[in-house]
């Protein structure tokens, strides 16, 4: 018999979220079926997601994906020792069978790691990896970048940012990124070869991109929402393109004042702007393409990534309110075992 432990929410969450909102549990596994497996869990994933997709009713599970081992199996697709990356939850257990792993947009969310050589299987969960996948087909295919252009990029030093940052150079871009440190800004010239980086909570953002965009912006890749996204769009070229991946700075926002808009539409209109959201599920059919692109970036060099890997399950709350508060450079981990 196998105890599993998983975190329950116990209620909607009202602001950043707390630690008296969740409970761990333990829960007793029943025994395999036909085509099941049973999955530990190696390392779960701590992403501002969370903070926005959990369902109607409370209490309910914690919702996440995790880099798992298969450790017993009645399905010959995965046999002991695969290691997968699922849409498991939070817990260190799990049994299940490929037919039931559908997420966001009812798509499949199971996949068998491709080799990673001598990196470490936790890179599955980030830059090789769906974070990985939104930066690389979010960024190409709504911003469809082009050499010589200029790209500002929000949230520069987190997991999608600093990915997104590093496929602009890549590219032949100018990189512009804003993040919420000076130490995250000089990790970002210094290591990833971002043109400029500004901190967003100490610089006139306005005048910085006046300075390094001195001929406007032609892409921007959204991570933030909020003021800071209204004052790069002011400064885009005609025909710029935004690409809307998040708005963390307005997830936990409970003031009504504060989550009022700035008036943008004159400004689309005159610049001729093209701003799309996506979801990095519309490009789940393409989630091994993505991973192989990015990990041969990653063999050859061309593609740093930094983990913020915080140690033991009971520590995955701290870790979440930690990515509110900035504490991570690069994609936020909890290792299980
Ligand atoms: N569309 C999709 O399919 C998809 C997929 C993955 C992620 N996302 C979105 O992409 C964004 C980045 O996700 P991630 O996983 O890479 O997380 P992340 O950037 O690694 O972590 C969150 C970061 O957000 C910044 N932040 C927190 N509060 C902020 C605020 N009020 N204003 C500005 N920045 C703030 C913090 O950095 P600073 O120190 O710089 O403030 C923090 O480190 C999020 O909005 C997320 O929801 C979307």
């Amino acid at each position: 018999m196998v105890i599993a432990k998983k975190y329950v929410v116990l209620n909607p969450f009202v602001g950043e979220p707390k630690k008296s909102d969740f409970k761990i549990v333990e829960e007793e596994l029943a025994e395999l079926q036909e085509n099941e497996f049973l999955a530990e869990a190696a390392f779960i994933s701590v992403d501002p997601y969370q903070r926005m997709k959990l369902g109607a009713s409370f209490p309910c599970d914690m919702i996440g994906g995790q880099v798992a081992k298969v450790i017993e199996s009645k399905n010959p697709d995965y046999p002991v020792g695969t290691w997968v990356m699922g849409h498991f939850g939070w817990r260190t257990h799990t049994i299940t069978k490929p037919e039931n792993e559908k997420f966001c947009m009812q798509k499949p969310y199971l996949h068998k790691l491709p080799d990673f050589g001598d990196l470490p299987v936790s890179l599955a969960l980030g830059v090789c990896g769906r974070v990985g996948n939104t930066a690389y087909l979010g960024f190409t295919e709504i911003c469809q970048p082009k050499a010589g252009e200029t790209v500002v990029v929000s949230g520069a030093a987190g997991a999608v940012g600093s990915h997104v940052g590093q496929i602009a150079k890549i590219l032949g871009c100018r990189v512009i990124g804003f993040a919420g440190t000076d130490e995250k800004c000089e990790w970002l010239i210094k290591e990833l070869g971002f043109d400029y980086a500004g901190n967003y909570k100490t610089t006139d953002i306005s005048k910085f991109l006046k300075d390094s965009a001195p001929n406007g912006v032609d892409c921007y890749f959204d991570n933030v929402g909020g003021e800071l996204s209204t004052m790069v769009m002011s400064q885009m070229n005609q025909y710029g393109r935004v690409a809307v991946c998040g708005a963390i700075s307005t997830y936990n926002e409970t003031d009504p004042e504060k989550r009022k808009a700035t008036i943008l539409q004159p400004l689309i209109v005159s610049k001729q702007l093209k701003i799309e959201g996506f979801l990095v599920n519309r490009y789940a059919d393409r989630t091994l393409e993505g991973i192989h692109q990015n990990l041969k970036w990653v063999k050859e060099g061309k593609l740093k990534y930094k983990e913020h890997v915080t140690d033991g399950f009971e520590t995955a709350v701290d870790a979440f309110i930690g990515l509110f508060r900035g504490d991570n450079i690069g994609k936020s981990l909890v290792q299980v075992k």
